[in-house]
């Protein structure tokens, strides 16, 4: 424990939902005994036990903090993939209709298990294809610009790809997205977003603004996003309100049907722990279920089932996000999502929350009374206004951090110069977790 820390060190306490009267202790040791009690107190902890963590070469357990990239493989997704690969070796075509899982409905069942993830009703979720390809699916269907009403409202700083998304998609209607995506920037000296700012830019926007696509937690500072007050202010000014979950999905509550958002689409491979490039997520609100009359890119799987085999000649959508379905479902990148949307149905969003909330707490208290002057914290400090995910900004040291940090067996995820993102997944992550993370940090930086 570094001198410099041990007379800053103000002894406080602070209640988190799983852990009553946690308190970040002076040493080391304390550290790790109060995490050692809250894992023992963590209704969650077997859940731990259903995954596997990375090794290395020296086949040390990583402490794994980037869930928030790609989550670690839960052990029943392998039994899940080899199952439908057996199928395929023993029944062939047949396995479309015969075999355990008939691959014709395999995506069924597991479009309930996905919306309760994200709040939403059966039929207002698809799984299907990847995020932005979803994305533009999507707005085909709802960014429908006039010479009025065009523009395109999204977060500053959003994941390149969604910028790159609306970007093309404004040129696409022969526009100018220099004109037409509006970017909503922190102020001067602020790292993250104020709600007051995003209103005031629709409002101010007004009629001009065709769609306003939001990121519901944002990648790069953790922040999370009111998907009901942006929705609520979208309407208000006539437009379209869709969010992309890539960060948010398996990570915090967002009850997309109650937030009246129209539409949302999220990857399957961070919190939903689905593997790389696995099958993704759509969500469009009830209120468009029967909306066959707008444009779409249609595909045969979008059709209704019942005819679909019939091969019709004119496409007739199925209710519901179903019906922008486009190819048929990817049954070994859907196979994933068996194992870990049953450990998802089990868990509960609601006390993932909880323990993600008393995680990242006991992180940030512990960083704070550690690193006073070594981080700043990027993440909202308010617990409803963040993740999983806290994002540190560094005094110095970034330079040699990532690798240090794969020395120590830490994963984490470092963005040059000087931001490293810790993401503590509430399904495998622990409080020892958190401590040990603190401890390599606060030795990174007092060798730098
Ligand atoms: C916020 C966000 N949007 C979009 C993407 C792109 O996802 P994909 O490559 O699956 O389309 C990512 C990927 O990490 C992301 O974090």
């Amino acid at each position: 424990v570094s001198q410099a820390w041990a007379a800053t060190w103000v002894p406080h306490r602070r209640a988190v939902p799983l852990c009553q009267e946690v308190s970040v202790s002076p040493t080391t040791n304390a550290l790790h005994e109060e995490a050692t009690r809250c894992d023992a107190q963590d209704p969650l902890r077997a859940f731990r036990e259903h995954f596997t963590f990375p090794r290395g070469d020296a086949d040390q357990p990583h402490v794994y903090l980037c869930g928030n990239s790609l989550g670690l493989q839960p052990k029943g997704s392998r039994d899940a993939v080899l199952m439908e690969l057996d199928t395929w070796r023993e029944l062939a075509v047949d396995g479309h209709f015969r075999g355990p899982n008939p691959w014709y409905s395999y995506h069924e069942p597991l479009a309930p298990l996905a919306a309760q993830i994200v709040g939403a009703k059966p039929h207002e979720v698809a799984l299907m294809g990847s995020l932005t390809n979803n994305l533009h699916l999507l707005m085909v269907s709802f960014y429908r610009p006039t010479n009025q009403r065009y523009k395109i409202i999204i977060e500053g700083g959003a994941f390149p790809s969604d910028r790159y998304a609306v970007a093309s998609q404004a040129a696409f209607h022969g526009l100018d997205p220099n004109d037409a995506i509006v970017e909503i920037r922190p102020r001067d000296g602020e790292a993250t977003l104020r709600d007051e700012d995003i209103l005031d830019t629709i409002r101010r926007e007004g009629e001009r603004v065709a769609l306003v696509l939001f990121g519901a937690v944002h990648y790069y500072t953790g922040q999370r996003f009111d998907l009901g007050a942006i929705t609520a202010a979208a309407h208000e000014i006539g437009a379209v309100a869709g969010f992309d979950l890539a960060h948010a999905a398996g990570n915090v509550p967002v009850d997309l049907h109650d937030s009246g958002a129209d539409f949302a689409a999220w990857c399957s491979y961070k919190y939903l722990n689905c593997g790389p490039g696995s099958a993704a997520g759509i969500f469009v609100h009830h209120r468009w279920s029967d909306a066959g009359h707008l444009p779409r890119f249609a595909g045969w799987w979008g059709n209704d089932p019942e005819t679909r085999f019939r091969m019709p000649e004119r496409f007739s959508p199925q209710r519901g996000a179903a019906g922008w379905q486009v190819s048929n479902a990817p049954v070994l990148g859907l196979a994933p999502f068996r194992a870990s949307g049953t450990l998802f149905a089990e868990a509960t969003m609601k006390k993932l929350r909880e323990k993600s909330v008393a995680l990242t707490t006991f992180l940030l208290d512990a960083i704070e009374a550690r690193l006073p002057n070594d981080v700043r914290v990027i993440t909202p400090r308010v617990a409803a206004s963040r993740g999983s995910q806290l994002s540190l900004q560094l005094s110095r040291g970034g330079e040699t951090l990532q690798r240090r940090l794969q020395d120590a067996h830490v994963i984490a995820d470092f963005r040059p110069p000087d931001v490293v993102r810790l993401a503590l997944a509430p399904m495998y992550n622990s409080f020892q977790d958190a401590a040990r993370v603190v401890d390599v940090l606060d030795a990174c930086l007092s060798e730098s």
